[in-house]
């Protein structure tokens, strides 16, 4: 049985209910992290928790915890299940109160955590990529927070699923911005190009992963805006995520992504990437 903690107290999924009034349920209004846990501890947990706190800030939610106490807690959950690879949930609403759009005076944030086992992609997805496709990025312009309210987010990759893809990469005023629930980098010969941080996309913790691998490994590297027509050209296209790792888009918009395969940057980045997985991991909560 799965444990979760709620408000306080690790409790049985099953038992764990919030209130029909909980403006996470009424407005989406609440954020949130996935933080991946490779053989039993939390990978970037500092990193993820800053960004909790930059979240929490961005919506005027005061946090509920230190940092200490949130890592007391992520690792007494963690304790409580079997799976070495694990996927640790955090939600953070602002609470239960009579439905009005402006901030209740005094209400109590909910605060919920899940873990989960890890599910990364298989040998055969990386070792064939998966396929993408573009759409119009219609969501609002402050994605670098991680809002609950993920309704277009949810609506894009439906889209990207119905038209047999594994993800969109959405594009503004001619722009790349990111993808659904990933972060997109491009490659154009031997030049990985990504995206800068703005209000515009998420800043995403395997993205800061990426960006110091391919500098730590002398990766030709600029991080600034791309174009529509790069990513249209693009050599590779890769996707990254908590959950995803690193992965290569193989095919975009029906059409073969370099020479339909990943590509040897691509294959290089994965190298980085699982090797660094171990050691950066962040020590042993209990050690
Ligand atoms: N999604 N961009 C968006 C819109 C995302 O939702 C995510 C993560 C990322 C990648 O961020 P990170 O590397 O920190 O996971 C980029 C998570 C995994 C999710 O919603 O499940």
């Amino acid at each position: 049985m799965t444990t979760v903690y709620l408000n306080g107290e690790l409790v049985p999924i099953e038992r764990a209910t919030v209130s029909v009034l909980d403006r996470g349920f009424i407005f989406g209004d609440g954020v949130y992290e996935v933080i991946p846990v490779y053989g039993r501890r939390p990978f970037r947990l500092a990193e993820h928790l800053a960004r909790l706190q930059a979240s929490m800030d961005g919506i005027r939610l005061a946090n509920p915890y230190a940092t200490e106490t949130w890592t007391k807690l992520i690792g007494n959950l963690i304790d409580q299940h079997e799976w070495s690879e694990q996927s640790v949930y955090i939600q953070v609403t602002r609470g239960a109160a009579p439905r009005n759009h402006a901030f209740p005076k005094d209400a109590k944030p909910t605060t919920f955590i899940m873990t989960g086992p890890l599910s990364v992609p298989s040998r055969e997805e990386k070792e064939r990529g998966v396929d993408a496709i573009t759409l119009n990025d219609y969501r609002w312009i402050r994605c670098n927070i991680k809002s609950t309210a993920l309704l277009a987010n949810c609506l894009l990759k439906q889209a990207a699923v119905e038209a047999g893809c594994a993800e969109a990469i959405l594009l503004r005023d001619g722009f790349l911005t990111e993808g659904s629930s990933t972060n997109i980098f491009v490659v154009k010969g031997n030049l990985l190009l990504a995206p800068p941080k703005s209000h515009l996309i998420l800043p995403g913790i395997t993205y800061d992963v990426v960006i110091e691998l391919a500098r730590a490994h002398g990766m030709p590297l600029e991080v600034r805006p791309v174009s529509e027509s790069e990513v249209r050209s693009a050599d590779e296209l890769w996707l990254s995520s908590s959950s995803k790792e690193v992965l290569a888009i193989t095919e975009l918009d029906g059409k073969s992504v370099g020479n339909g395969k990943p590509g040897p940057l691509y294959k290089k980045m994965l190298g980085y990437f699982e090797a660094s997985k171990a050691v950066r991991s962040t020590a042993p909560v209990h050690a």
